[in-house]
């Protein structure tokens, strides 16, 4: 991988092209692929993002449960202020992605703002999800000592891929440049995400950054799979709760509160909330969020011999590390 950039010297037209990648150009930094308007907001918050010791930040590439993974952590650590089964929940006035997104936020503020750090009005403890890999994180959240936390959501590169194909055709079209968005085919996006070259890519070494990253500090770093999410959401909210330091209580666990986080954050639930069957983001419908929720789903789009071809090189990839999907 290539070595990390100097947060202060991108110069982004310098920067290696990909256009193929609907919706947005992509621009290679640090070793990873990133949407043009998102990238400038990477290099603001490793310049001016001051973490705090009871930070929790979400990392996850781009389509492997962050929305969900989101919604747990919020519920599960703000519990006692909101309760579960409050009608007035923040996730039934707000989607998930209240939450906001570390570069998301710098990438969006006036620049006079973006030139400190955006996130520092926001009371503690803050949760703060993250697309950017472990290795281009700001150094002051890494760092031995910075007491941050990191939960990473991990899914199968192929549910992934699909997600974001089926994703950005839907964010395109929102487009009003006329360009015909529709061509993007599975077969083109399959091209791009084998060369790595798809938002946050390449995705094997944006998973295996963080795995890397768990096994060496685990107390700070929890690895989680969505697919082991959906077979066992209560156990592994119980573990969330457990990493955030706020494991649920004897009283808790007779109420079923874990369960009832669960509910309240299933694709389902949140699906049919008013927000996220009306609301927007600012690059995608809030109900484009949330659309089969499942494991597997790659065979409905891709040949077998794709998979093979993709699980391959992946597996090479990944080759020494310890880590396999
Ligand atoms: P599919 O497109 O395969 O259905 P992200 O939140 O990182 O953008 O990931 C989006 C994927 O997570 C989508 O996958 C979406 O349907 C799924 N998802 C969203 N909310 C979910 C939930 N509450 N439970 C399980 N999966 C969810």
């Amino acid at each position: 991988m290539a070595a990390s950039p100097d947060a202060d010297d991108v110069d982004m037209a310098e920067l290696p092209l990909e256009t193929r990648c609907p919706p947005s150009p992509l621009r290679q930094y640090g070793g990873f692929w990133w949407p043009e308007p998102i990238l400038p907001g990477v290099v603001a918050a490793r310049a001016g993002f001051g973490p705090r010791p009871s930070d929790v930040f979400l990392a996850s590439f781009p389509k492997s449960g962050t929305t969900w993974l989101k919604a747990l952590a919020f519920a599960t650590l703000h519990r006692a202020d909101h309760p579960t089964h409050s009608l007035d929940h923040p996730l039934r006035r707000r989607n998930p992605h209240c939450v906001e997104f570390l570069e998301g936020l710098f990438a969006l503020s006036p620049p006079a703002i973006k030139g400190g750090d955006v996130f520092a009005a926001h009371p503690s403890p803050r949760v703060i999800a993250t697309h950017i890999p472990y290795s281009l994180l700001p150094e002051r959240v890494t760092a031995e000592g910075a007491g941050c936390k990191l939960v990473y959501v991990c899914r199968d590169p192929k549910d992934a891929l699909v997600s974001m194909w089926v994703f950005a055709k839907k964010m395109a079209a929102a487009d009003e440049d006329g360009s015909p968005r529709d061509a993007f085919t599975i077969e083109d996006a399959f091209e791009l995400f084998c060369d790595g070259r798809f938002p946050g890519g390449p995705q094997w070494a944006h998973v295996s950054g963080y795995w890397e990253a768990s096994r060496r500090r685990p107390e700070k770093v929890l690895f989680l799979r969505y697919e082991e999410m959906l077979l066992d959401p209560v156990g592994k909210v119980r573990k969330l709760a457990e990493f955030m330091g706020c494991a649920f209580s004897e009283d808790e666990e007779a109420a079923g509160v874990g369960k009832d986080i669960v509910e309240l954050c299933s694709i389902d639930a949140l699906r049919n909330m008013e927000v996220n069957k009306n609301g927007t983001q600012k690059y995608a419908k809030n109900e484009d969020y949330f659309r089969k929720g499942v494991a597997g789903d790659w065979s409905n789009h891709m040949k077998p011999a794709m998979a093979a071809r993709l699980d391959k090189i992946v597996e090479d990839a990944l080759q020494g590390s310890g880590f396999t999907f």
